[in-house]
């Protein structure tokens, strides 16, 4: 795949695209998706831009059955210029390979698979949306195909990107959410997949979630499988604390994701001066620092939803209120620099945007 060609098949009739300011996350497509197939004897080939359109995969494909896949996700920006912009996607490409060489996928050419995601949205730029807050959400992913049911590495895949024009994750968007910490179930431990994005994480969290959507809990906050003491992530994403002055995140460990807008909130508050350190961060030190009254902010950071700040933890019945459950000053500050950057609205020092 060295000549960057991509084969186009442009649709006939474009759909209907929706109204900006009424998207939800993930629920609409875009004209187009990118594919490109792998086997062992010709590695990843035929790559293709085509309409968007159902896959054609037999039943007894590994994926349905053992699970050997991978996802990413990434978003293009509608800038005030009327240009299409991406938030680091070579960070999202150096982890799809990094999560490959846990699922015994084979590796992609990640300049290739920049270039192919690029060409997609250029291809699909009008469907970036341009109301405040909206994007266009970007599914790179990959599925084992081989139809075999034998539990081995699979000799097929198939690379495939989709694209989707999306509102705020959740829908109190920058306002606090309340979460429940989980003590029952585990997301991952350290030595499984956690450090890697494949469906099964994501899969095994479900139950968790839904325990507690009916008692309003937007997430759950996942403390780590084995001491079952440790913060690890909330819902989705990584977390972060504000304890008497100093940004506290739980230090990457094998079981947590190492993300993207997590590195970019490590370096924006190196930026600017505040204190912030990566280490283990346990749910009693956490409630103690609630009733000493050192506990200033919590807040989620993620892709989707970007900063989503914790208005309430609640504990084994406890209610910690955080923040008065408002949105604090450093959670607002790095959600509107982040947006600032990626909506090509503020300057980017750092290089992110491409
Ligand atoms: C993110 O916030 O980046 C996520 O991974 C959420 C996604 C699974 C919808």
């Amino acid at each position: 795949m060295d000549n960057h060609s991509i084969k186009v098949n442009y649709c006939s009739t474009g759909k209907v695209k929706p109204k900006s300011d009424e998207l939800e996350f993930g629920r609409i497509f875009t004209d187009h998706m990118f594919i490109m197939d792998y086997s062992d004897s010709l590695g990843w080939h035929d790559a293709r831009i085509i309409p968007y359109q159902p896959l054609l995969i037999d039943p007894s494909a590994m994926v349905f059955h053992y699970g050997q896949s991978v996802f990413e996700g990434l978003k293009a920006y509608h800038t005030p210029e009327g240009d299409a912009q991406l938030f680091r996607p070579k960070k999202n490409l150096e982890r799809i390979n990094r999560s490959n060489d846990r699922l015994c996928i084979p590796e992609l050419d990640e300049e290739f698979a920049l270039h192919a995601i690029k060409q997609l949205v250029g291809i699909d730029k009008d469907w970036i949306p341009k109301a405040d807050g909206t994007s266009l959400y970007i599914r790179p992913f990959i599925i084992s195909t081989e139809a075999y049911l034998g539990v081995a590495p699979s000799r097929h895949y198939q690379f495939i990107v989709i694209l989707s024009p999306v509102g705020a994750y959740y829908k109190e968007g920058i306002n606090p959410v309340k979460i429940a910490v989980e003590n029952k179930y585990v997301r991952t431990v350290a030595g499984g997949t956690g450090e890697a994005k494949t469906g099964g994480n994501y899969a095994a969290s479900l139950k968790a979630q839904e325990l507690v959507a009916n008692s309003g809990y937007a997430q759950v906050l996942w403390l780590d499988g084995v001491e079952r003491e440790y913060i690890e992530e909330v819902g989705s994403m990584n977390v972060f604390f504000k304890i008497n002055g100093e940004i506290v995140t739980p230090a990457l460990n094998g079981s947590i994701l190492k993300g993207v807008t997590r590195d970019s909130v490590i370096e924006l508050l190196k930026h600017w001066d505040i204190p912030v350190v990566e280490r283990k961060i346990s749910m009693q030190e956490l409630y103690d620092a609630h009733e000493n009254g050192s506990l200033e902010e919590a807040f989620g950071a993620g892709t989707a939803a970007v900063i989503s700040p914790i208005g309430q933890l609640t504990w084994n019945g406890d209610h910690i209120i955080i923040n008065n459950a408002e949105t604090g000053s450093v959670s607002k500050k790095l959600y509107d620099t982040l947006t600032g950057i990626q909506y090509g609205k503020q300057e980017d020092p750092f290089g992110w945007i491409e």
